[in-house]
């Protein structure tokens, strides 16, 4: 097991395939890109397998997902998840993507053994799509979001981010539009984890914020905190239910005392936390040839250097170096 200090289990891990991405979303990087880490720093395929299969068979990881940067842009995507499918014990297998290119691999994916997605969509304005995330593909992830949704990636989520002056009045809109579609929609507050170091918290749109944007079309009732385990979304029932928005409140309303996740990053580094300022190096053991007791040892060591929380509200806070593109949210 992967027990923290703090008496935390981490039966999640996030695996981060290619810190790239084909959009430049405005609140995560710059127009122009960031220095991507070189190929030979990458985990291969057979290296992420071999971590997920010790995970799984040595810590007792019970969900893998896929994050990025983009995933959909690690051309082995497929045949990782097939590998890790195939794994005992069977891992959940989940994947959080920009939705670019869905369409043409959702089948082959759910096929392939993956579970579900998760998808960020902030806005249903191609022209505030293009303006936050620098790039005019707006129609590409909502045909990502119905091809998942028909190829049975179900639940599909929405992940929205609210920008002020660009798509803060857009709530209701989004969460009819889900509501209609199928989808579970979640809105994300800020977090300062972009390349740019440019958050602020009061350019934040707080969860009470979203919420009361909710209120003007919907009657929201909280789900019992009992249903939320340790889901990073606080979740009401619309209308009644069953349908459900969630919001993901990291910032005003942390969840650290329940994290049940441990991350591993595309370059094979073990994150204790999304806003941990230290990682511990997987990838060179592993070429070094350590098995995989010795590499189970290593990441329940990294485990124990978990800290309480983010540390978000200390006024000590640093940024980490690594962006949340490099992270995988
Ligand atoms: P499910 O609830 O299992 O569907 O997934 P998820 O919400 O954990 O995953 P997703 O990748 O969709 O993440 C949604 C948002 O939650 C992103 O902005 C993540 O950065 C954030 N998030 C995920 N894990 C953590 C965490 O451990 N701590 C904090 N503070 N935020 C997290
Ligand atoms: N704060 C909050 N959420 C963010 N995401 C990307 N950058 C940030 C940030 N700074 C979201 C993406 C995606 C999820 C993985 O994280 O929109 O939905
Ligand atoms: Fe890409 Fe996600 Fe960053 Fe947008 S938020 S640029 S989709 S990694």
């Amino acid at each position: 097991m992967l027990t923290d200090t703090y008496g935390r289990v981490a039966t999640d891990l996030r695996v981060s395939l290619t810190d790239r991405c084909n959009l430049r979303c405005t609140y995560c990087m710059p127009a122009e890109g960031l220095a991507w880490l070189p190929k030979p720093e990458l985990l291969t395929d057979d290296e992420i397998v071999r971590l997920v299969h010790v995970a799984v068979a040595h810590l007792g990881v019970r969900d893998v997902r896929f994050t990025g940067g983009e995933p959909l842009l690690r051309p082995g995507l497929a045949g990782i998840v097939a590998r890790c499918a195939a794994l005992a014990p069977r891992p959940r297998l989940s994947l959080t993507t920009n939705g670019i290119g869905l369409a043409r691999t959702a089948a082959a994916l759910r096929a392939a053994g993956l579970d579900r997605v998760n998808v960020s969509l902030d806005t249903l304005r191609p022209d505030v799509f293009a303006t936050l995330t620098r790039r005019k593909r707006h129609q590409d992830v909502l045909d990502g979001l119905a091809a998942a949704h028909a190829a049975g990636l179900t639940p599909v989520k929405v992940n929205a981010v609210l920008m002020r002056g660009h798509n803060d009045d857009e709530a209701p809109e989004l969460l009819a539009w889900a509501l209609e579609h199928g989808y579970e929609l979640r809105f994300i507050e800020q977090m300062p984890l972009d390349a740019q170091h440019g958050w602020q918290r009061d350019g934040m749109i707080t969860a009470e914020e979203i919420l009361a944007g909710l209120s003007t079309r919907f009657a929201l009732t909280p789900e019992p905190d009992d249903a939320r385990g340790s889901a990073p979304a606080e979740r009401w029932l619309v209308d009644g239910g069953p349908a459900r928005v969630g919001v993901i409140a990291s910032v005003t309303r942390p969840f650290c005392s329940a994290c049940d996740r441990t991350r591993l990053t595309a370059d094979g580094q073990i994150r204790t936390c999304l806003f941990a300022r230290e990682e511990s190096d997987l990838r060179g053991a592993l070429r070094a040839g350590a098995t995989d007791e010795e590499l189970a040892g290593l990441w329940r060591t990294a485990m124990r250097g978990k800290k309480a929380g983010s540390g978000l509200d200390a006024p000590s806070f640093l940024q980490p170096a690594r962006p949340m593109s490099a992270i995988g949210g």
